[in-house]
């Protein structure tokens, strides 16, 4: 357990892609101490070992639970994030898990009910807030520079899918791009306007090109899905994996106003590089460019707080629910 004026011990739990990646940025901002991995794949977790010369690899989360560790990073395929979080919450950890929460607004509840049970710091991977152009826009936003910003349209179309399989078994991935790519979408969108009640949901779901009437377990690879918010606000939100964008992505999120509206979107179809522009009419002044390196940024504002301010939990945990009932509201279930 971290003593006063060290650094807190955490462990890995899943090192896959981006699980090494966080743990990359963890390292080199030296808030936390990487004192354990863990993995069911051998070479991944050496893979990460060779990030954290000094942690401990082990081959499960009991083994993990055993070492006393301040908190865990979960960045396992989805559909184990519910039940290792809860176990690590119970377990006395403070933990980072990547997103989705949960398959459902029923498992990210489950896991908000084991963290304030806990008195457990529990935050989600919503990287996307973290980079430099999204933080332009909602100063922008919510210093009432665009006047009453009364919507939103958010895309997230990737001309290819993920790589490896449990993507595509909705069992283990809870849905498709909506999940993926959506989840991030929602988390902004309702962020914004600091999570009101949302008022109505409804949404277009596709596969291969075929429209899912209500919750058929298939995982959709297009989504299209509208909100209107308790205080009248209106969002769009558009998803896909494997479409034609002409280019690898279409990444953006613009928000109108009655004094000006302020858009972030990729470069070129890249999925790292965005700028930011606010807009007067037809005039747009640039607020953000690359290069800017926010990927691990959620993950280390995470083990910032837990040095500084302990493992407590955190009331904003609840928004992760709510962002988890948008997306079974979408999906008809
Ligand atoms: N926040 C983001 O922007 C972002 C980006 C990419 C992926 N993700 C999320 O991260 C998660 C992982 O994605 P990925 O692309 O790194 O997947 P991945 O398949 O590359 O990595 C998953 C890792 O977990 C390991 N694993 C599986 N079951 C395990 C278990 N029971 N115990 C320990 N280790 C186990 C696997 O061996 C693998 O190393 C997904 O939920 C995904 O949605 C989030």
């Amino acid at each position: 357990m971290k003593k006063k004026g060290t650094l807190p011990r955490i462990g890995f739990l899943g090192t896959g892609w981006i699980g090494r990646h966080r743990m990359q940025a963890i390292c080199q901002s030296k808030e936390a101490e990487i004192a354990a991995i863990a993995d069911i794949s051998g070479e991944n977790a050496r893979e990460a070992a060779k990030l954290a010369p000094g942690a401990a690899v082990v081959d499960s989360l009991d083994a993990l639970l055993e070492m006393e560790l301040d908190a865990v990073v979960i960045a396992t395929p989805s559909a184990s994030h519910c039940s290792q979080a809860v176990r690590a919450l119970e377990g006395g950890l403070a933990v980072f898990c990547q997103k989705p929460l949960g398959r459902s607004a029923q498992e990210a509840q489950a896991v908000v009910n084991a963290a304030r049970a806990a008195n457990r710091l529990l935050c989600v991977d919503f990287s996307y807030r973290f980079t430099s152009g999204i933080q332009k826009v909602y100063q922008l936003v919510n210093s009432g520079d665009l006047g009453e910003v009364y919507a939103a349209d958010l895309v997230f179309h990737n001309a290819y899918g993920p790589d490896k399989a449990w993507f595509y078994d909705a069992e283990l991935s809870g849905g498709g791009c909506l999940m993926d790519l959506g989840s991030h979408l929602v988390d902004l969108a309702l962020w914004f306007f600091d999570f009101p009640e949302v008022r109505s949901v409804s949404s277009s779901i596709f596969s291969a090109g075929k429209r899912l009437k209500g919750y058929s377990g298939k995982v959709e690879d297009y989504a299209v899905v509208s909100m209107v918010l308790a205080n009248g606000k209106s969002i769009r939100l558009a998803c896909s994996w494997n479409v034609s964008a002409g280019r690898d992505a279409v990444i953006e999120s613009s928000f109108y106003g009655t004094a000006g509206g302020a858009s972030f979107k990729n470069v070129n179809g890249s999925c790292y590089d965005f700028v930011a522009e606010r807009f007067r009419g037809t005039a747009s002044e640039t607020i953000a460019e690359p290069p800017d390196d926010w990927g691990g940024r959620a993950a280390v504002a995470w083990a910032r707080k837990l040095r500084l301010e302990g493992r407590c939990f955190d009331e904003s945990a609840d928004q992760l629910v709510q962002v988890a009932a948008v997306i079974d509201a979408a999906y008809g279930r």
